[in-house]
C-alpha cells in the first residue's frame, strides 16, 4: 500500500492536471494499492490537514483542462518558517499532517518558490517527488517546464492579432509578454510571432537602439513594428541601478508596467502612435497543448514509478530529450535564465530581430 499526498503550489498553468493524472495512472495501473490524498490550494492545504481522497476516476477527463482541480496559492519561501497569524509554525504543521496521514510521499507541483520549500520539507525528513510546472520555464534542472509551450502558443496568437491591425494602421505595437524575471516566454513567442524587436530581463535595452530599430523600418518602408517586451524587461540605466535606488524608482513609478513607460518613450521620440497589449494572465489560461498534454502525462508517469520504487527527493525534470531525475537540493533557490551568448540570440539577431543593446 501506498500513501501518497499530492498538491500544486505557486501561479496554475496549464497541464497541471495532465501531469497529476500521469501520476495516478501510472500508480493505478500498477499492482500496488494506492490511498491519494489531495491537498486544496497547496501548501495552504498541508499546513491545516485541508485535504480530499481521491481515487482514479477523480483524475479522468482532466487531461485536457487547464487550471489545478486541486487548487493552488502562493505560499513564499520567505514567510514559510514563519509562524501564521495564529502562532503556527507551518513547517512544523506540515510534518505532523504528513505523519498523522502516514503519507509514504508527497507530490508537489510547481515553480521556483515551491521547490525552495519543496526541498526545505525534503530536509526535513519527508519523502519528496516534485514535477516542474510553469509557463516562465525558469526553473534550473529541467530544459522544459509544463505550461509553458502552451502559454507561448497563446502569447503568439496575440501577436498574430496584433499584426494586422498594426499593419491597418501603421502603428507600433508592444505584446507585454509574462515570465517574471526571465525571458524565455518573451523570446520564443516574439521569433514565433515575428516581432521585430525583442526586450527580455536578461539584455538591458537601450531606448535609443529601439527608437533606431523602428526609423530603420520606417525608412525601409515598413508601416508597422512589433515588439515583444517581456513584463521583467529592463532598461539599461535602470539596471545600473542599486536594488534599493529601483525599489525607490518604482515607488513613485507613473506607469502599470515598464512597456507603458516605453510606449511613451517612442511615443515622444518618433511622434508614432504606439500601443500597449498585455495578454496577462490568459497565458496561463485554458487547455494545454498537444505537447504539455504528451510532455506533462510522460513527467507524471515518471514520477508515478519513482514512487512505486521508493526513490525519493527528486525533481522529474527533462534534458537532452530524456526524463531525468534531478536532486531537489540542485534545483531549489536558482533560476534558469537566457544567457545573452545563447544561440537562439545570436540566430534572432541574425534574422533582423533587436533586442535593443
Ligand atoms: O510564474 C508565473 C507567472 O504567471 C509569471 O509569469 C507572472 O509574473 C506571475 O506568475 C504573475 O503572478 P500572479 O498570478 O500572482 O499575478
Amino acid at each position: 500500500m501506498k500513501r501518497v499526498g499530492m498538491l500544486t503550489s505557486g501561479g496554475d498553468c496549464q497541464a497541471l492536471n495532465a501531469a497529476m493524472r500521469g501520476v495516478v495512472k501510472c500508480l493505478v495501473n500498477s499492482k500496488e494499492k494506492v490511498e491519494i490524498y489531495g491537498f486544496i490550494d497547496g501548501y495552504k492545504g498541508l499546513i491545516y490537514g485541508n485535504f480530499r481522497m481521491l481515487d482514479g476516476r477523480d483524475f479522468s477527463g482532466i487531461l485536457t483542462k487547464g487550471g489545478t482541480i486541486l487548487g493552488s496559492s502562493r505560499t513564499p519561501f520567505k514567510t514559510i518558517k514563519d509562524p501564521d497569524e495564529n502562532g503556527l509554525d507551518k513547517v512544523d504543521a506540515m510534518k505532523q499532517n504528513y505523519y498523522k496521514l502516514r503519507l509514504d510521499c508527497l507530490v508537489i507541483l510547481g515553480g521556483n518558490g515551491t521547490h525552495k520549500t519543496a526541498n526545505l520539507l525534503r530536509e526535513e525528513g519527508l519523502n519528496i517527488i516534485t514535477l516542474p510546472k510553469t509557463i516562465d520555464n525558469d526553473l534550473w534542472g529541467t530544459d522544459m517546464t509544463f505550461g509553458f509551450q502552451s502559454a507561448v502558443n497563446i502569447a503568439v496568437d496575440a501577436i498574430d492579432c496584433i499584426h494586422t491591425t498594426a499593419a491597418s494602421h501603421g502603428r507600433v505595437f508592444i505584446v507585454e509578454v509574462m515570465g517574471h524575471k526571465v525571458g524565455w516566454l518573451t523570446l520564443n513567442a516574439g521569433i514565433a510571432g515575428g516581432a521585430d524587436i525583442i526586450l527580455i530581463p536578461e539584455i538591458p535595452y537601450d531606448v535609443k537602439k529601439v527608437v533606431s530599430k523602428i526609423r530603420e523600418r520606417n525608412e525601409s518602408g515598413s508601416r508597422f513594428t512589433i515588439l515583444a517586451v517581456a513584463e521583467g524587461a529592463i532598461s539599461k540605466e535602470d539596471a545600473k541601478l542599486s536594488k534599493k535606488e529601483y525599489k525607490e524608482k518604482m515607488k513613485n513609478y507613473k506607469f502599470p508596467s515598464v512597456s507603458y513607460e516605453l510606449a511613451q518613450q517612442i511615443q515622444d521620440k518618433t511622434g508614432e502612435e504606439v500601443r500597449v497589449t498585455v495578454p496577462g494572465h490568459t497565458q496561463r489560461g485554458g487547455s494545454p497543448c498537444p505537447y504539455d498534454r504528451v510532455f506533462a502525462s510522460r513527467l507524471g508517469a515518471e514520477a508515478g514509478e519513482l514512487i512505486l520504487k521508493g526513490e525519493y527527493g527528486f525533481m522529474v525534470g527533462y534534458k537532452n530529450r530524456e526524463v531525468v531525475k534531478v536532486p531537489l537540493e540542485e534545483v531549489a533557490g536558482k533560476l534558469k535564465m537566457v544567457s545573452p551568448d545563447a544561440t537562439i540570440v545570436k540566430e534572432a539577431k541574425l534574422l533582423g530581430i533587436s533586442f535593443g543593446d
